[in-house]
């Protein structure tokens, strides 16, 4: 009997080190306990809970969620019990599952960016901070991920608070991800994450009424795939930190495309709702998936994607 030849699944992110590239997207998964039932959270390779800010919210009006072809848009509105909640009530459970804690935060301004990093450097069981950005259901959230200065503000400034590594979350809705994510890169990030949800609406035309309470939402799901792969390839020939690929992924083809891409490791979002099982399911996939790829390593196959004449595959 032929053993199948051993891949080394760890990847590097900066500072953070990870099991495997296999993450789950923050506001996709809760904080984790929701889905103890149906996944082995400790095979996952990181963990990004929803988003706290500095104070709890309770979000936006209904309705917050809508299907659409191929997609989902919401807005939530960063609906959390904040970071004092957070730090005393799903952080321990979260620290306890074995994968690395990627804490999500937004600011509604530098100062509150930097005082929750500040908060967060001691805390047992955060592994990492995953600065969002690039929230489109919050007025004022968007802007650090959408002014490349500002961004770099907000990144040096976290930074130079906690000693944490740091991944900056990135926005697809910009005319250039690159010169935001080389600022993030100047800032001092160690990867960027890529994308948010792209910015979108949903009409009743009967009623002349949008279907989410806040008129407008953010789409995520396979609808935006391409953007995000385009977003990840843009990102990763501009900056030397890794890159983290997000959006539409919910299949072992969609990783390994990411990782071709440039992605060096990849975040499970929206599939999570329809398909709890689906991170398990690519992980059992992955090693067989990156020896057909010719990789004994993620790090063998990232950004090996090579321009010029288009693949013959007629899969897309
Ligand atoms: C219902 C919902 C809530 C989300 N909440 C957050 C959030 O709190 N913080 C964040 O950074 N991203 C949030 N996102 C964005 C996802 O993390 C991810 O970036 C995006 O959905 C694209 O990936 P996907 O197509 O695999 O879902 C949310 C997405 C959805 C669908």
């Amino acid at each position: 009997m032929v053993n199948a030849p051993a891949v080394d699944l760890a990847v590097e992110l900066g500072r953070l080190r990870l099991p495997n590239p296999i993450l789950v997207a923050s506001g996709t998964f809760g904080y984790a306990r929701e889905m103890a039932g149906l996944v082995d959270l400790a095979r996952l390779g990181g963990i990004v809970p929803k988003t706290i800010t500095r104070e709890p919210r309770a979000g936006n009006v209904p309705w917050r969620t809508v299907e659409t072809a191929a997609g989902l848009l919401n807005s939530i509105g960063l609906d959390n019990d904040g970071i004092e909640a957070y730090i005393a009530h799903h952080l321990p459970y979260l620290a306890s599952l074995g994968p690395p804690v990627i804490t999500s935060i937004a600011g509604h301004n530098y100062d509150e960016f930097v005082a929750m990093a500040a908060r967060l450097a001691d805390c047992p069981g955060v592994a990492a901070i995953e600065l969002n950005v690039s929230c489109p259901n919050v007025s004022g959230g968007v802007d650090f991920g959408a002014d490349p200065a500002m961004c770099e503000r907000v990144v040096r400034g976290v930074r130079a608070a906690c000693g944490l590594p740091i991944l900056a979350k990135l926005t697809p809705n910009v005319t250039d991800i690159a010169a935001v994510a080389v600022a993030a890169e100047r800032g001092g990030a160690d990867a960027i994450s890529a994308i948010n949800t792209c910015l979108g609406m949903a009409v009743d035309w009967r009623r002349r009424k949008p279907l989410l309470g806040n008129g407008m939402g953010g789409l995520s799901g396979p609808a935006i795939k391409p953007i995000a792969l385009r977003c990840v390839y843009q990102v990763a020939r501009a900056v030397r930190i890794p890159v983290v690929g997000i959006g539409g992924i919910c299949s072992i083809d969609d990783v390994l495309e990411f990782f071709v891409a440039g992605a060096s490791a990849v975040q499970i979002g929206t599939a999570n709702f329809y398909n709890p099982t689906v991170s398990m399911k690519i992980l059992d996939a992955l090693p067989a998936a990156l020896t057909e790829a010719g990789a004994s390593s993620v790090r063998d196959i990232v950004g090996t994607l090579q321009l010029g004449s288009p693949s013959n595959c007629s899969k897309v």
